[in-house]
């Protein structure tokens, strides 16, 4: 069956020779023509099978669009009859109808720039950010609210009039000199607190780096599967992206891999996200070695470290670095709670001027009672007595995960990785599994877990997978919230 207005649509926007893969163009396209009204709700799509020869591609590369569209809720599938558009679309997205028109007819949508498309056409968070098994997200309940809103109110008895004009870029000095103080115990990360910068986490860190350091068509190496976050940042910088293999020991560049030198790597080496490997010796060696030889900048992302349960604790890769061409980022949003919007940056030396000054002009640094009262919950040893408790507790809600598991799959090609440290582990599928369905199933059954495929650079060559995040699920719920999984898997394969 044609939907005229969808072919007209498809034929005028798909391009055979863009770099980006067909399936994720075609997706992009569909969940466009949805949010603009172009495809009005209930309106039936044309099989997969139409549509692959209506627009001569593989009908899998449409299978793969329909299951992404499915598993964010743009469409549903009606048991007999097809696969639906969903009344659900927000009126407060929907166009007024004169701009659809206009975003039909031409290939520029009036509004975002080619930046701010590429920005929202690869979005990644998830709407659901807490309970089973929400991956990444702490505990916040366990958050000593009670200490913090004391020491809250010691900083604002009497304030002065330096914590509530425009701060200083840097940051509270005070705040600086405790997570250096932290850093170097806990990561080894060689620093002095000058060369602290606070941020309000590791993307606006990294956004940072790249109006700093980066110029549009500049290439990044970036680990595959890797962080959507990063991923996305770096591209809507005008970055070239290099996706490059991770292996049991991390990033993981071939020969043609080096002759295409980067501006930027970046690495997650004390835990790869979303796979969870540590990078070995030898190849931090061998990263920093080539770093140095060709000037590139190491981008550190530390985010979870601090939750460590077994396996190597390395120390931080900005430890070895004798270049000073690592940039080392950490967050708060795993330690205490992700809505506080704090986070830091240690640079090299030549660099933290710049950078102050950059905060200055971007974004005027401010918060400085917020930093305060940090500065007074890390310095009065709150701060390391949380991550105690926390990681014992996440230490005992990853062994019932493990242990459901190993009741479910044990002996079968459903195996947890990476659960050494962190927030969440991987289950993996075996290869035929399409982990976006069983994602898509798993929702309808109540239970949030998001798929590997998605942190890949290219869908066709991904892994199935699931991340699944114990940290947010109370001890409790975690073994009939798996059984409920389990269940859902069990139907895939
Ligand atoms: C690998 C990685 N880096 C960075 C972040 C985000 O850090 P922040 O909240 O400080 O921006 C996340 C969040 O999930 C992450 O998984």
């Amino acid at each position: 069956m044609r939907t005229p207005i969808l072919s007209d649509y498809l034929l005028q926007h798909f391009d055979k020779h863009s770099a980006v893969p067909s399936n994720q163009q075609l997706y992009r396209l569909l969940r466009k023509a949805i949010l603009d009204r172009v495809l009005s709700a209930n309106t039936k799509l044309p099989s997969s099978r139409d549509l692959a020869n209506e627009l001569l591609i593989s009908r899998n590369t449409v299978l793969y669009a329909y299951e992404q569209l499915l598993a964010e809720g743009y469409v549903e599938g009606r048991s007999g009859s097809g696969t639906f558009v969903t009344d659900t679309v927000p009126e407060v997205v929907a166009l007024p109808s004169k701009a659809i028109a206009d975003t039909v007819s031409s290939s520029a949508p009036p509004t975002l720039s080619h930046r701010g498309h590429q920005l929202v056409e690869h979005a990644g968070a998830a709407l659901q950010q807490w309970g089973a098994f929400v991956p990444g997200v702490p505990d916040v309940t366990q958050f000593p609210h009670h200490i913090w809103s004391r020491l809250q109110n010691k900083v604002w008895r009497k304030p002065s009039p330096d914590a509530l004009t425009y701060a200083r870029g840097g940051g509270y000095l005070p705040l600086r000199e405790a997570i250096a103080d932290y850093l170097k115990i806990a990561r080894s990360v060689d620093c002095v607190p000058e060369q602290v910068v606070i941020t309000a986490g590791i993307h606006q860190s990294l956004d940072l780096c790249m109006r700093l350091l980066s110029d549009p068509g500049d290439l990044a190496w970036v680990e595959d599967p890797c962080y959507w976050g990063a991923r996305n940042l770096l591209r809507t910088s005008g970055l070239r992206i290099r996706p490059i293999r991770v292996d049991a020991e991390g990033l993981c560049p071939d020969a043609e891999d080096y002759t295409q030198v980067p501006r930027f790597i970046f690495v997650t080496p004390s835990h790869q996200y979303p796979l969870g490997v540590v990078m070995g010796l030898a190849r931090r060696r061998i990263l920093l070695e080539y770093a140095k030889r060709h000037d590139c900048w190491i981008i550190e992302d530390d985010y979870d470290s601090e939750f460590r349960y077994s396996g190597r604790p390395l120390a931080s890769l900005q430890c070895m670095d004798n270049a000073n061409r690592v940039l080392y980022m950490g967050t708060f949003s795993k330690t205490l709670f992700p809505g506080l919007r704090l986070g830091y940056l240690v640079l090299p030396p030549t660099l933290v001027k710049p950078f102050v000054t950059g905060v200055d002009e971007l974004h005027r640094a401010g918060h400085v009672l917020t930093q305060a009262t940090l500065a007074e919950f890390m310095t009065q040893g709150f701060f390391t007595s949380h991550i105690r408790r926390m990681r014992a507790l996440y230490a005992s809600r990853l062994a019932s995960l493990q242990e459901s598991i190993f009741r479910r799959f044990d002996g079968t090609a459903v195996t947890a990785i990476g659960s050494d440290a962190g927030l969440h582990l991987v289950l993996k599928l075996p290869s035929y599994c399409n982990d976006m369905a069983i994602a898509r199933d798993a929702a309808q059954a109540g239970v949030a877990v998001r798929p590997l495929s998605l942190y890949y650079h290219d869908a066709d060559q991904a892994l199935p997978g699931l991340l699944l995040g114990y940290a947010c699920v109370q001890q409790a719920q975690i073994a009939s919230a798996f059984d409920v999984l389990a269940g859902v898997i069990e139907r895939h394969l």
